[in-house]
């Protein structure tokens, strides 16, 4: 069962970073499909993610808890580029600092699966 939660996290976490990247790339308008459908996949992610941060935060509490808040920074600033998006194009900071969250949160997450 967990290996199943734990495979479908990893797929969430996959599909985000096709579908987030395609949000912040693609132009104004043919964006709508793929930012919804990426904000759909914030479900299956954030729902498996807690049931295995129940398990993790026992033995792990400081490395759970701050994978949470590296992905809650993630999600809040890949949000605000998309919002920002409308007045001008994502700039190359807010880009990089987005891959620089969604690496962290997949590095944080696998040390956690070792740990
Ligand atoms: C952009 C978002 C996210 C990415 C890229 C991501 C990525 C990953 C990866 C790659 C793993 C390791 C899987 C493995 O080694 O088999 C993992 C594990 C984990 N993730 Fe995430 N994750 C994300 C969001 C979340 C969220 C929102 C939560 C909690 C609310 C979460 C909680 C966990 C926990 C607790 C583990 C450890 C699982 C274990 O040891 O069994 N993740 N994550």
């Amino acid at each position: 069962m967990m290996q199943t939660i734990l495979g479908i996290h990893i797929l969430s976490a996959l599909a985000i970073a096709v579908f987030a990247t395609a949000s912040l790339i693609l132009p104004l308008e043919k964006d709508h499909a793929v930012i919804l459908t990426s904000r759909i996949i914030y479900l299956p992610l954030f729902i498996t993610g807690l049931i295995l941060a129940f398990r993790t935060v026992h033995t792990q509490p400081v490395m759970t808890i701050l994978k949470i808040a590296i992905v809650l920074a993630f999600v809040a600033l890949l949000e605000i580029t998309l919002a920002n998006k409308l007045k001008r194009r994502p700039g190359i900071i807010f880009l990089t600092l987005i891959a620089v969250l969604f690496f962290l949160a997949a590095l944080f997450g696998i040390i956690l699966f070792f740990n």
